[in-house]
């Protein structure tokens, strides 16, 4: 339970979430990936990438992209009629890898809680909700990428995900 002022790790008094919903990302809602995305690569608070210059890099601008006939999948969190969060995993592979590939048929994760509601759990609601949304549909393994530093680790590390040898740095699998 939040208590009234309490402060997340970003440092915003959280606000607390009214009607909370965890649901598929409408068509609509697809321009939330990029600004998911731009959030997740500025991560630090510093403004290290525009959105023109993630439009503008493959390796980023992939994320921004939902191909639901490959098997990806977007989950938004609603609450009080706004968006407080994102998570999706995209079946990037072949020639145009994520960060965090491991094999083609393993998903990548990507989660993103807008300001003001960090700390609060939902990210890890979030995580869950894409594992078994995922799980649901046959996949046996998700895995993700995390910049080294980024203690959103602590977070995936705590919810069964683990670095793997001869991967990429920052590569963490989770079975489902
Ligand atoms: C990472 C993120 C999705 C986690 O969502 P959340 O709702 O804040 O997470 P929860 O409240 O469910 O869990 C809190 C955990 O987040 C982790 N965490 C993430 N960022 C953190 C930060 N800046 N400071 C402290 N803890 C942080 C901690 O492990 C914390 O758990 P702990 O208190 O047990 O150590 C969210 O903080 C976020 O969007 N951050 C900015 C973008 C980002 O880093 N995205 C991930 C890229 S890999």
């Amino acid at each position: 339970m939040i208590g009234d002022g309490e402060v997340g790790h970003d440092g915003e008094v959280i606000r607390p979430l009214r009607d909370e919903v965890i649901r598929p990302l409408r068509d609509d809602e697809l321009p939330l990936l990029a600004d998911a995305t731009l959030m997740n690569v500025n991560w630090t608070g510093e403004p290290r990438f525009t959105a023109a210059e993630v439009a503008a890099e493959p390796t980023l601008a992939h994320y921004t992209v939902l191909d639901r006939g490959r098997g990806d999948e977007a989950l938004v969190a609603v609450a009080g009629g706004e968006t407080v969060g994102l998570v999706w995993y995209l079946f990037l592979g072949g020639d145009d890898p994520g960060f965090g590939h491991v094999a083609d048929d393993v998903p990548e994760l990507s989660v993103c809680v807008w300001p003001g509601h960090r700390g609060a759990g939902l990210g890890e609601r979030l995580v869950e909700a894409a594992c078994a949304h995922a799980a649901g549909r046959g996949a046996r393994r998700m895995s993700l990428s995390v910049e080294a530093g980024n203690p959103a680790r602590r977070l995936y590390t705590r919810l069964g995900f683990a670095g793997v040898p001869g991967a990429a740095e920052g590569t963490m699998v989770r079975g489902l």
